[in-house]
């Protein structure tokens, strides 16, 4: 392929979907989610993206059906692939599940926590079954991680 069609290939979009609460980390349950907060996640979600060669839309909702409204934004708008920690959601959201099926594209579950380890509620995600796989337990490495193996995939 020529230098010029390379550089002037277009990069495929991602969109970064956080759920209820996650505007809070760094300051809610620091035992279990850190010190790290969003914007310091989204940055080196940001510069792993640049690596990889996609381009990161971030948006996160507190509200069950704003998060159905990006996914299906999503889905109009030609984005490739979608990395999503649903929060609480993950455990209860009918809504986001049947969002996901139905945008078609194809997206990885994170979890900062490993929900496997905690409360029982916690066990069971309506999302991750989705989803083509999902990372919990590690962090903010949950977050970098997911997203390799999204672009892996898309
Ligand atoms: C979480 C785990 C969920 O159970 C919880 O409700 C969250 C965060 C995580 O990233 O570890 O809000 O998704």
């Amino acid at each position: 392929m020529s230098k010029k069609s390379k550089t002037s290939r277009k990069k495929k979009k991602i969109l970064v979907l956080h759920g209820p609460n996650l505007n809070m980390l760094g300051k809610r349950e620091r035992k279990i989610y850190g010190k790290i907060n969003l914007e310091k996640i989204n940055l080196d979600l940001k510069l792993l993206s640049e690596e990889l060669g996609v381009v990161l839309k971030f948006k996160q909702s507190n509200i069950e059906g704003e998060l159905v409204n990006f996914i299906q934004e999503a889905a109009k708008n030609g984005t490739s692939g979608i990395l999503i920690n649903p929060a609480a959601y993950t455990h209860t959201s009918v809504a986001i599940r049947d969002a996901l099926l139905a945008a078609k594209i194809p997206a990885v579950e994170v979890h900062i926590s490993n929900i496997y380890q905690r409360e029982e509620f916690r066990h069971k995600s309506l999302t991750a079954p989705v989803c083509i796989g999902q990372v919990t337990g590690f962090g903010k490495m949950s977050y970098l991680l997911g997203l390799m193996a999204l672009v892996n995939r898309i």
